[in-house]
């Protein structure tokens, strides 16, 4: 007779280039820290304005540049996410223009958000949350408004999940609107999905720290084409910190107009070592297995995944059904097990769970997790 071996053991063995840890978050950012990746960043002696320092600055510059497929080398900004997000806009756009952007979520409604404080006029395609617009949409929007100098998209929309189609949005502006900026917020699907800048052909695309990348909150990075660096020195940019005229040179010789976050740098060189280490076909792999396993357990549970047609595979959503509360297993779970879990946002908020995914978790985590969920739903409806 033939003795299989545990599941949990299959999947350990499968990811032998990964360090074995412990993982208790699994929010959709900020996102388990791996102990290789602390070490780095705890180097306290290390400062900016040295050659060594310099080194290891355009060496992740270069490795960046080689995951994402980008001809240019990216920009650090000591700022979150949404100060990426902003630096994007500000420099592809002056006053009064007006910008497409894709609204189905949290995220999307932050462009047109951005949009007002920069004073631009924002111009929403919208979706229900849970849906991408259609390529269709896109279209009708370029149309009817050929005038924009911006198309803004969240390539995963955290908040619902939902992994846009940007190889479908991004060739349609190209051809009606070749004059506005693509510009993605890969924030959340960075290292989880295969992503070229070149083949897309992505003016401005930016990451953050917190996410994938495995890092603390505090850093983003953009990769800017050749033609956006063109727009970027004719725009008048009414900030000085976000001007990104002033970063383009310094950048371009391992150094920086201001402070750089230098810790994260330093954690970002060791993070994309990493990448390379298991091979980014393979880092992408698992998170595709990840984000099955992930949908087939909640599904167990009783939940509605919430999207099955574009699933992001850095995390996954579900519906709770109607005899669980959702925020009240997250917080059980937390007590009983030390596992973090997120709740939905807005209209969301007390319906849905979201698991996220990123970094070094592998099925076998998830094993783990999903494992104390049934166990938490067990006791709460045990009288
Ligand atoms: C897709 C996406 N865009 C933007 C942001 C905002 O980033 P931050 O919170 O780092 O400013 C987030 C954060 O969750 C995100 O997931």
């Amino acid at each position: 007779m033939r003795v299989r071996a545990p599941l949990s053991l299959l999947l350990a063995q499968r990811y032998t280039s990964l360090p074995m840890e412990q993982i208790t978050l699994f929010t959709p950012g900020p996102t388990h820290i791996p102990t290789r990746v602390f070490e780095k960043i705890s180097n306290g002696g290390m400062h900016h304005r040295t050659a060594q320092f310099q080194e290891i600055y355009s060496a992740t510059q270069e490795l960046f540049s080689q995951l994402v497929d980008s001809p240019t080398l990216p920009l650090f900004l000591a700022c979150s996410g949404t100060g990426g997000m902003e630096a994007a806009l500000q420099n592809s756009c002056s006053p009064g223009d007006a910008f497409l952007y894709i609204d189905a979520g949290k995220f999307g409604e932050r462009w047109g958000k951005i949009g007002e404080a920069l004073g631009l006029r924002p111009i929403a395609i919208k979706a229900d949350w849970g849906h991408s617009p259609s390529e269709d949409d896109v279209l009708k929007a370029c149309k009817t408004n050929q005038d924009i100098k911006a198309f803004c998209t969240q390539h995963c929309e955290t908040s619902t999940t939902v992994l846009h189609p940007i190889e479908k949005y991004l060739p349609v502006i190209r051809s009606q609107c070749p004059q506005a900026m693509t510009i993605v917020d890969a924030i959340s699907s960075l290292t989880t999905t295969p992503l070229s800048v070149s083949k897309l052909e992505i003016d401005i695309l930016i990451a953050a720290a917190q996410k994938a990348l495995m890092l603390p909150p505090g850093l983003a990075v953009l990769t800017i084409s050749k033609r956006a660096w063109e727009r970027i020195e004719n725009t008048e940019v009414k900030s000085l910190y976000f001007d990104l005229t002033k970063e383009r040179k310094p950048q371009s010789q391992g150094s920086s107009a201001w402070t750089p976050p230098l810790h994260h740098i330093l954690g970002l060189h060791e993070v994309l070592t990493m990448i390379f280490e298991e091979g980014p076909h393979n880092w992408t792999k698992r998170h595709r297995e990840c984000s099955t396993f992930a949908q087939q357990e909640l599904t167990k549970l009783g939940f509605r995944v919430i999207t099955r047609e574009n699933p992001s595979p850095s995390v996954t959503g579900g519906f709770a059904p109607d005899d669980i509360d959702p925020d009240q297993l997250r917080k059980k779970l937390t007590q009983l097990s030390g596992f973090l879990i997120a709740g939905g946002q807005d209209d969301w908020k007390g319906k849905i769970v979201r698991i996220g995914h990123m970094g070094i978790v592998t099925p076998h985590h998830l094993e783990d997790l999903f494992r104390s969920l049934h166990e938490c739903i067990l006791s709460t409806s045990s009288p």
